[in-house]
């Protein structure tokens, strides 16, 4: 697939991802406010995604002449809960210096990415098996990283190695990142996936037809809790009542070792329109009163393993996160 972050003349072209799978446009962003506007309005989203576009913002923030303690607060207030943009920004702010060339160090944390996602993929492929259905939610593919995806790396990887393999894709209300997203992710892959509304997944799982569940992270605490898109907690649940395998592909850039547990992460609540609308058109009255996390938390305890570029990681999680990967 096209890559959906590009740099040219100075300049940050990002697919607009509201537009998908519909429209293929670009919002070109000249300065380092376009950045921010794009990453909180989810012209790109996804944690790693968020990341790259962000390292790319800190470089329109220089050519803007901006200095460095107002380009990290532009940009860190755009989305709270993915780590990957403090992250990437702490990257930048530290390391520049380093390479004399911050846009050089943007391209190698895209760079990065990629090959980490597929290092990614080439450690979870090995957990799945020929014939198997896989049930992912939101879009933890291409999309929402610097590409090839950690969930849908995984997949992809297996699918590469020629196994053959089914996807169920969650739409993911309110945003509809499966629908809209996923299921165009694979389907231009030739991978084999059938789109189900978020409350399918326990009847599936129920009459049998999913064997595992892989999902991606937006920030893991030290101890395995893992925030990620709003219904995984759901999944996880039901995938533990079911006795099905249930993991969470992420690079290590995602673990946030500053934090024991789930409680002290952020959960963002985007704007009310998003649950009474859908794709532009009203399916509640303006007076509706709505809640709208855009993230949960999944307990460690529901997890089965964490799929990294280093391996993969099973219980007990706790300081073996650390040791495991000297962070
Ligand atoms: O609100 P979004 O679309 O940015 O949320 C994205 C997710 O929750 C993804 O599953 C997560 O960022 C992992 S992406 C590799």
């Amino acid at each position: 697939m096209d890559s959906h972050i590009i740099w040219e003349n100075d300049k940050l072209l990002l697919l607009d991802q509201r537009q998908l799978p519909f429209k293929k446009i670009y919002v070109e962003c000249c300065s380092i406010y376009d950045v921010a506007k794009a990453i909180k309005d989810m012209v790109v989203r996804g944690a790693p995604a968020i990341g790259v576009a962000a390292a790319y913002g800190f470089v329109l923030g220089k050519i803007n002449g901006i200095d460095d303690e107002t380009i990290y607060n532009i940009l860190i207030n755009t989305r709270p809960t993915a780590v990957n943009l403090e992250w990437a920004l702490q990257r930048c702010l530290n390391q520049y210096k380093d390479y004399g060339d911050l846009l050089e160090l943007a391209k190698k944390i895209h760079e990065e990415d990629i090959s980490i996602n597929k290092q990614i993929g080439k450690n979870g492929k090995e957990l799945i098996n020929n014939g198997e259905n896989i049930l992912t939610h939101c879009n933890a593919g291409a999309l929402a990283t610097g590409g090839y995806g950690t969930a849908l790396g995984v997949i992809r990887a297996a699918f590469e190695e020629g196994k053959r393999i089914h996807v169920y894709v969650d739409e993911t209300r309110p945003y509809l990142q499966g629908a809209r997203l996923t299921a165009y992710e694979l389907m231009e892959d030739g991978i084999d996936c059938t789109l189900i509304c978020d409350n399918m997944a326990g009847y599936l799982m129920r009459l049998g037809k999913i064997d595992k569940v892989i999902v991606g992270a937006d920030r893991i605490a030290s101890n395995g809790d893992t925030a990620n898109k709003i219904g995984t907690y759901s999944i996880a649940v039901l995938a533990m009542h079911h006795r099905i395998p249930f993991y969470v592909a992420a690079p290590i850039s995602t673990f946030d070792m500053s934090i024991n547990d789930g409680s002290f992460i952020k959960i963002e609540e985007r704007a009310p329109y998003e649950v009474r609308e859908v794709f532009g058109t009203k399916i509640a009255t303006d007076e509706t009163k709505v809640f709208n996390p855009s993230f949960d938390v999944t307990p460690h305890y529901l997890i089965s393993g964490f799929i990294t570029e280093k391996g993969v990681i099973c219980p007990p999680y706790g300081n073996f996160i650390l040791e495991k990967f000297n962070i």
